[in-house]
């Protein structure tokens, strides 16, 4: 591994554009599951229940599940802390390193952890969004309407529409803006960090393979517990191991490379 972390270090402090994928990997250290390792979110409950049709037969069934799911621990976004793979991402882009950070995670924490540069490519979860006005309110407001009995299915303040966590369900197409800023910072990078992600999930999964197909084709490195689906097909180099463990040594590294 020392060797691998030594190598990433040289390719990132030439590199010229910087991009990253991260996915829920990213956040398993910090208490919040992943979805498809074992003991993940859909090995729990069936991912139709975040899919945008079942949504809209059934709101309030789905809200109750959201704060069921918040209240036992088993998906706690709030309560979550940005850990060290975070941390480094954010001081990789103040090193004016990372240029974009795309995202499939809906928890928050790479803006918490001061990434700037960031595209919500799944939307974000701790924002409520009215299907009618598009209003946006703290989905921790909501969640204390619905605690508190005020409302069964939580409606917008300013119309009355129906409000939904602003988080991409399965049926929903991907954010118009995030998908155009992924696809240019795409066609811009030399170097792909793919971080804690199968690549399981298009069209997000199609970002590596898009950097591998132009040319001149970019370097992915991909770091994750497992290789990911893809891996044969887009990595140039896979480090196995914990996101946190591995984005410390590799920051440190950098920081002294570039001292
Ligand atoms: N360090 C590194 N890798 C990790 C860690 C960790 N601490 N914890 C888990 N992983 C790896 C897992 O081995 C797995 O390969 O991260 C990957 C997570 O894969 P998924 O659970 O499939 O999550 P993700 O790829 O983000 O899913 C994509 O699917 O359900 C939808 O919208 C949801 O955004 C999500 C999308």
């Amino acid at each position: 591994m020392e060797k691998q972390i030594k190598k990433v270090v040289e390719i990132l402090a030439k590199a010229k554009n910087v991009v990253a994928l991260t996915g829920a990997g990213m956040s398993t250290e910090s208490g919040i599951p992943d979805f498809r390792s074992p003991g993940g979110l859909w090995t729990k409950i069936d991912p139709g229940e975040f899919s945008i049709d079942r949504f809209l037969q059934n709101p309030s069934r789905f809200w109750r599940l959201n704060l069921r799911l918040k209240q036992s621990g088993e998906f706690d976004l709030a309560s979550a802390k940005p850990n060290p793979a975070h941390l480094a991402l954010a001081q990789m882009e103040r090193l004016n390193i990372l240029k974009c950070l795309i995202t499939q995670n809906i928890d928050n924490l790479h803006q918490r952890a001061g990434s700037v540069e960031v595209v919500e490519f799944h939307g974000n979860f701790l924002r409520a969004v009215c299907l009618k006005c598009k209003a946006l309110e703290p989905i921790d407001d909501v969640e204390e309407r619905i605690m508190s009995g005020q409302e069964e299915t939580p409606r917008c303040l300013k119309c009355g529409g129906v409000l939904k966590p602003d988080a991409i369900f399965f049926g929903e197409a991907i954010p118009s803006r995030a998908l155009m800023i992924s696809q240019i910072q795409s066609q811009k990078c030399d170097v792909l960090l793919v971080i804690g992600t199968s690549l399981q999930v298009f069209p997000a999964a199609q970002i590596p393979i898009a950097v591998k197909i132009k040319a001149p084709p970019a370097t992915v490195i991909e770091i994750n517990r497992e290789p990911s689906a893809l891996h044969e097909q887009v990595s140039d180099m896979l480090l196995i191991g914990s996101a946190s463990e591995i984005m410390t040594k590799i920051i440190n590294r950098l920081e002294g490379e570039l001292s």
